[in-house]
């Protein structure tokens, strides 16, 4: 069975939506969530969900990404996954990290990319006066939020939207395109998966 591991920054919903998911389906298997913070709130939900986890702290490599990176690569080495999931994993990768993920490692970003890359993605939408805003799961390269688009869940943005109350609303369609997309992407399915808010249970 194809093998899964997520990594993390924070809470975890989307990791939380991802393993769910795999469980329910068994079309693929959760087998590492790692975090980059040993804090990271997603890390207990990961364990109570029976799945093994990690953490390296970032901050003990004091900027040496490679080394941070060698970290993650040994850590990843023990679950050996055959696909990463970042899932609000806030850490830029480098060229040769993602290299070795090349066509393996897909990532959830807030925005309808290629619109709004990188952060703040919810008041940059609301500044621009976007009507339709939302999430996109894409391929990762080495170009920050760049790579082959698999995947997008929009929603309408009503006049009195915030950037708190859009990431609300947005965080709900992201659980349910991710696990969708990874799903078709175990197949072998790269076709592009549109939804809509009206559609997302
Ligand atoms: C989400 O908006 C996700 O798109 C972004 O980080 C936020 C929190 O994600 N990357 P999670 O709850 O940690 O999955």
């Amino acid at each position: 069975m194809t093998r899964i591991a997520v990594l993390i920054s924070g809470g975890g919903s989307n990791m939380v939506a991802l393993v769910r998911a795999m469980q329910a389906g068994g079309w693929a298997e959760p087998v590492l969530v790692l975090a980059n913070d040993p804090d990271a709130g997603g890390l207990e939900k990961a364990r109570s969900m029976g799945v093994p986890i990690a953490a390296v702290d970032h901050r003990d490599f004091k900027g040496d990404r490679p080394a941070f990176e060698k970290a993650l690569s040994d850590a990843l080495a023990t679950a050996q996954p055959d696909i990463l999931c970042l899932a609000g994993f806030m850490r830029v990768l480098t060229a040769d990290f993602v290299a070795q993920w090349a066509g393996r490692m897909l990532n959830i970003h807030p925005s309808l990319l290629p619109k709004y890359k990188g952060l703040q993605t919810h008041a940059r939408a609301l500044d621009a006066g976007d009507l339709q805003h939302g999430c996109t799961v894409h391929e990762v390269t080495s170009e920050l939020d760049d790579g082959p688009i698999l995947g997008q869940a929009t929603l309408d943005v009503a006049p009195d939207d915030t950037p708190e109350t859009l990431a609300t609303r947005v965080l709900p369609l992201e659980h349910a395109l991710y696990p969708r997309v990874l799903e078709r992407f175990v197949a072998g399915d790269k076709t592009l998966l549109s939804l809509r808010d009206v559609n997302v249970d």
